[in-house]
């Protein structure tokens, strides 16, 4: 963020004490702690060492709290080793309290209220960093005013996107500032209106371009990661190509956001990481992901919620299938599909009818994003939800029945028609949304017949293209993709560390 930009956004936030940053958080208590121990050092001298409170003895040590607070900062207290483990912070600490001691000394201040600065200073700012480390203690409300920013803006990778173009469009409803990191692979026109709005920034580049990544990352208070190929016939393209795209990147996603202090992340998986299974399952259930798509989903999950930090709060949500109209409309998810063949040619064809699927609106995808950004951290810290509602689980020959319904409110005869499958697709599976409701008090806005009913509308008034077209098409995009992922020179474009700025 500029200076400018940042000095605009604090005085917006005013000055109480709920709106402090992270960092100012720790300044504000290192000094008050520091400024409180030269009142006591003050005060020992006036009282039991007389002669020891002229102006000359005293300046150097008024200064204690300024120098004590410059050390910090010099040795990286607010940047680099906030982060760090207590132990360090502590021997950081007693070091800076020590060479603000000698100063004070060598500028003529007493010693024994030096030292007495030193101790009564000592016991606050490294008991307070040992506190916040306590198990009992990470899960308070005090840790999440420490260490998060939680006023910088909010990261979604993959913005641009289907579900992406709901959660920017979302979060800036709500008042955030949004940030968006996406290669644009389906254009910019879905995310052409937020252009240009105060609260809204734009990166064009690949999540694993390691300086795109990091300038967007820089500052952020969350990173929602929606980047990434979808559907089994796209992850089928190249093999190579996927896995970087959906698993290398989403480690580097968590690197980035852990080493720039970005401590909630929030990640986009899938229902489909359940494969084929005979009950209901929930977050419990093994996985048994029956396609690379869902292998990478499956493997990106273990990547984020392994070896993970205390104060870095990991959310996985695994996404039902997702229906409903957006600015970058999808046609290869079946309730959209249906609707367009509704629409379109008057008839659904039908491939295995009786698989169960959980459905979910793109908006309210969104809206669970947003329930989980606003949760307590300790709430929703490596927890793994399904995002769908119970009411919305239905078979496929259900839905055509209910798209060919909603369909014939505006235009005559839709028939729905069987047909036998090429190549069976093997999912079938019941999910419990259970967890999230409970939780998060999470349920869907949007019922089935409600978002069939805004596309058909859509399609009425021909605000799409042919639905068949290329520009929708994620199995055309991705082969483009491949393209240049195996061209050098745009390798080197993406990968070769440049001089910035
Ligand atoms: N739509 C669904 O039914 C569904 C269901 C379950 C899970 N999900 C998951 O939700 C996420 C978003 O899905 P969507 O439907 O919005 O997909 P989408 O294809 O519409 O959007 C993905 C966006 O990410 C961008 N992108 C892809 N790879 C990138 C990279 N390496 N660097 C930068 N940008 C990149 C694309 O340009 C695109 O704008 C995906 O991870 C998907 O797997 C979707």
């Amino acid at each position: 963020m500029r200076p400018t930009a940042w000095i605009r956004a604090r005085l917006d936030r005013g000055w109480s004490l709920s709106s402090l940053g992270a960092n100012e958080a720790r300044i504000l208590f290192d000094v008050a702690a520091s400024a409180a121990a030269v009142g006591a050092a003050v005060g020992f001298l006036a009282l039991f060492v007389p002669g020891s409170t002229s102006f000359r003895q005293t300046a150097p040590l008024l200064m204690a709290p300024i120098l004590f607070i410059a050390w910090n900062v010099v040795a990286g207290l607010y940047t680099r080793l906030r982060i760090a483990a207590w132990q360090r912070k502590a021997v950081v600490l007693f070091g800076t309290v020590t060479a603000t001691s000698v100063i004070c000394v060598l500028l003529g201040a007493p010693a024994a209220g030096v030292v007495l600065w030193g101790l009564i200073v000592t016991a606050p700012v490294i008991l307070g960093r040992l506190f916040v480390a306590l198990p009992f203690s990470r899960h308070t409300s005090l840790v999440t005013t420490l260490v998060t920013h939680r006023h910088g803006p909010v990261l979604v990778l993959g913005g641009a996107g289907y579900i992406g173009w709901h959660t920017v469009d979302l979060l800036l409803g709500r008042g955030y500032e949004v940030r968006v990191l996406d290669r644009l692979m389906y254009g910019r026109e879905s995310i052409a209106e937020f252009v240009g709005h105060p609260r809204f920034e734009l990166i064009e580049g690949d999540v694993t371009d390691i300086t795109k990544l990091t300038a967007a990352a820089r500052n952020a208070s969350a990173m929602i990661h929606l980047a990434g190929l979808v559907g089994d016939p796209a992850c089928a393209v190249d093999a190579d190509f996927t896995r970087h795209t959906n698993i290398v990147a989403t480690r580097m996603a968590k690197e980035v956001a852990q080493s720039l202090g970005v401590y909630r992340f929030v990640f986009a998986s899938s229902c489909s990481v359940y494969g084929l299974s005979d009950g209901e399952v929930d977050e419990l259930s093994a996985v048994n992901p029956l396609s690379l798509y869902a292998q990478t989903k499956a493997d990106s999950e273990r990547e984020l919620l392994h070896a993970l930090r205390d104060d870095f709060f990991v959310t996985v949500l695994r996404f039902a299938t997702v229906f409903g109209h957006s600015k970058r409309p999808r046609f290869d998810l079946v309730t959209n599909l249906f609707t367009a063949q509704a629409m379109i040619e008057g008839r659904i064809t039908v491939a295995g009818p009786d698989q169960w699927r959980p459905f979910i609106h793109v908006r309210d995808l969104a809206r669970a994003v947003l329930h989980v950004l606003e949760a307590p951290p300790e709430i929703v810290q490596s927890q793994v939800y399904n995002v769908g509602d119970r009411r919305l689980n239905m078979t496929i020959g259900q839905l055509a029945e209910l798209v060919a319904t909603v369909s014939r409110e505006f235009r005559d005869s839709v028939t729905v028609t069987l047909r036998e499958q090429a190549a069976p697709d093997r999912r079938n599976y019941l999910v419990s949304f259970e967890k999230i409701r409970s939780h998060l008090g999470f349920q869907a806005e949007t019922g089935l017949a409600d978002g069939i009913r805004e596309m058909a509308r859509n399609f009425a008034s021909g605000s799409y293209q042919n639905y068949r077209d290329e520009v929708y098409s994620n199995v055309a995009t991705t082969l483009r993709a491949v393209e240049t992922f195996y061209d050098p020179l745009e390798s080197q474009r993406l990968y070769t560390p440049r001089r910035v700025g």
